[in-house]
């Protein structure tokens, strides 16, 4: 894995390595379904923490604090979700719309389904899937926390999912090897091999395809990882350029990175370029990558 993040981020390797060592600091997005960016900022000030706000108003960083955001009230209350700076970034790109149908394929624990709750204002409706019964349960919580009223949760593996609709708006946060999040699990360092990514890009192309059936002609489908491995992001992307009914769009690049367009010598399609990573020593975050793709025939 050393030697493939060597040849992957060249002269940066040593950078890059320095910061997928050093802990991350927590975040939380504000929940506007509930209450405001200036009344969190009150919150955290009264209660003695030592923070920085992200996101253009989306959410803060905390520095330090006098105990875990996680325990105080307004976290019960549902007045925010603690989440990543990079992660909080993803959801915003689908450029969901009022009244938009929404499926949310991988959705368990609920970062990208109440984050896009709160940009529609609870407004149409999001299908919110789990193959995972432990990981529903975080769901369920999440959406009931953060006042979701438009979500409806469904156990099923995405991939068997036949609706007589059409989504306006696909959102694919999907399962990876998480080499990209090993700052928040350092576990993540050596409990991953090549297999796990083979087998992870099969399950990986076999989620976008549906997702490509399911969505409207025009409509669009966010694709994301937290994986590092172009095998697992570039790579899928080639794939379903050569191979399904899309184009890609571009996306708000804010501090997002290139991809690669030609990971390990492979010449990838020249559209890879409107793909996006966050990396973690450029962004000092878990490591992310996304396209953003739209359909453009009808089967
Ligand atoms: C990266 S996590 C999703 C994180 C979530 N989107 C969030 O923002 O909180 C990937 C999820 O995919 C789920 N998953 C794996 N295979 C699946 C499948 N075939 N269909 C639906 N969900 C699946 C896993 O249980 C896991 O919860």
């Amino acid at each position: 894995m050393l030697e493939r993040y060597r040849q992957l981020y060249k002269e940066q390797f040593q950078t890059f390595l320095e910061y997928m060592d050093k802990p991350l600091k927590k975040a939380l997005r504000v929940n506007t379904l509930k209450t405001s960016h200036v009344k969190i900022g009150e919150v955290l000030e009264k209660k003695g923490f030592s923070f920085a706000p992200v996101g253009d108003g989306v959410g803060f960083e905390i520095n330090n604090g006098p105990y875990a955001i996680s325990s105080i009230p307004e976290h019960l209350y549902g007045h925010f979700y603690i989440q990543g700076v990079a992660e909080m970034s993803i959801a915003p790109q689908l450029k969901c719309e009022k009244g938009d149908a929404i499926w949310d394929m991988c959705a368990a624990p609920g970062g990208k389904t109440t984050h896009i709750s709160q940009l529609v204002k609870n407004t149409g409706m999001i299908l919110a899937t789990d193959v995972s019964s432990q990981k529903l349960q975080a769901l369920r919580n999440n959406v009931a926390r953060l006042g979701c009223t438009n979500t409806l949760i469904v156990k099923a593996d995405a991939r068997d999912i036949n609706l007589p609709l059409k989504f306006d708006k696909i959102m694919l946060d999907a399962p990876c090897t998480g080499s990209g999040i090993v700052r928040k699990d350092p576990s993540r360092k050596s409990s991953r091999t090549m297999e796990d990514i083979t087998f992870m890009s099969s399950l990986q192309k076999g989620l976008l395809e549906k997702a490509v059936s399911s969505v409207k002609h025009g409509g669009k489908v966010l694709y994301s990882t937290c994986s590092l491995e172009p095998e697992e992001n570039e790579m899928v992307i080639n794939w379903a350029i050569d191979s399904l009914p899309v184009k890609l769009l571009p996306l708000d690049r804010g501090a997002m990175s290139p991809a690669f367009t030609s990971p390990f010598g492979k010449k990838l399609n020249d559209e890879i370029a409107l793909c996006g990573r966050i990396h973690p020593h450029v962004a000092d975050s878990n490591g992310m990558f996304m396209a953003l793709i739209k359909k453009t025939g009808t089967s």
